[in-house]
């Protein structure tokens, strides 16, 4: 599997796990099957992948508590990236947060709940309109230079807010809604490509590493695995199934890309794991691209 290394130094495969849907319905309290999540978690790290992203406002709580419980003492070279700055009042409900001394409860929340002395990668959940997105970044800021954070990633932002970001602090990830049928986020996209060209980063003789682009949603909650859409003829091709080509054009679209499929089966993470051998020609990167879109 092809790797992306996030911010210089954390190099993970391309394919990771979103660990949203370990939880109950509504993404709300306790998972039916506690076990079975607890087995899924094993097998993602037995799989070889070596990002999983989570957040506090999954369950709530539930998610991070999960990965703990499965995977603590965590493998050398796993990276756990959570978010703060919603709050969760209720099943499928996500009111924004982002005030400084709140971002600040929910890193330590997480620290706690994940039994880490630092994060790998903390991103911050969404702009919250009623803070000013200076602020909310600057509290990350904060907590990097206290040493609880060692990277951080931002989500569901514009380029504007993405440039707002990378004014106070190194960006080294962004995570947007993003599918082959959802790309209103390919300016953003463009955006992290292009952080690898820019040269030195002001005030340092270092490089500015690429920004890794996380795209959430990435089957669009299952969507593009139904069979009788525009996936189906090329899928059959590559003997594989239209969620695999759905993830390996994700992957072929940019090498910034870092899908995060998120499932509560073994099967379709088995499934989703394989997308990552299949290779699509330019033609079928091109036909699938516009097929979806039409
Ligand atoms: N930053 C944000 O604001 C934000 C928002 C939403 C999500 N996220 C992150 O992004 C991750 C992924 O997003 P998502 O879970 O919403 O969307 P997704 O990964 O596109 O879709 C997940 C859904 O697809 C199904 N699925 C997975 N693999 C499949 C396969 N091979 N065949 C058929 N169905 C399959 C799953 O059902 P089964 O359980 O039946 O497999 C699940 O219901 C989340 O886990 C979370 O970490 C971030």
């Amino acid at each position: 599997m092809h790797t992306f290394t996030i911010g210089g130094d954390l190099e993970v495969r391309r394919l990771g796990f979103g660990a949203m849907r370990i939880t109950g319905k509504g993404i709300w309290g306790p998972p039916e099957d506690p076990e079975g999540a607890l087995r899924l978690l094993r097998r993602v790290v037995e799989l070889g992948v070596n990002l999983i992203d989570t957040a506090d406002s999954y369950g709530p709580e539930v998610s991070e508590n999960l990965i703990a419980e499965a995977l603590h003492p965590y493998p050398d070279g796993l990276v756990i990236a959570t978010k703060g700055g919603l709050r969760r009042t209720g099943p499928g409900q996500w009111p924004r947060d982002a005030r400084p001394e709140r971002l600040k409860e929910c890193c330590e929340g997480s620290l706690r709940r994940l039994r880490l002395d630092r994060i790998d990668l903390y991103q911050l959940h969404s702009p919250d309109p009623d803070v000013p997105y200076e602020d909310s970044v600057g509290a990350l800021k904060e907590l990097q230079d206290e040493g609880k954070i060692r990277h951080i990633g931002v989500s569901n932002v514009s380029v504007e807010q993405l440039e707002q970001a990378r004014g106070i602090v190194e960006v080294v990830t962004v995570q947007n809604r993003y599918n082959l049928q959802e790309r209103q986020s390919e300016d953003v996209l463009d955006e992290c490509e292009r952080a690898g060209d820019h040269g030195s980063a002001p005030g340092t003789a270092r490089r500015s590493p690429q920004i890794g682009f996380i795209p959430w949603f990435p089957l669009a909650i299952g969507r593009l695995a139904d069979s009788g859409g525009p996936l189906d003829r090329i899928a059959s091709d590559h003997e594989a199934t239209p969620a695999q080509i759905a993830l390996a054009w994700l992957l072929a679209r940019s090498p910034v890309m870092l899908p995060i499929p998120g499932t509560s089966s073994v099967e379709h993470l088995e499934e989703n794991l394989a997308a990552t051998r299949i290779q699509l020609s330019d033609d079928e990167v091109r036909e699938i691209g516009s097929a979806a879109q039409g």
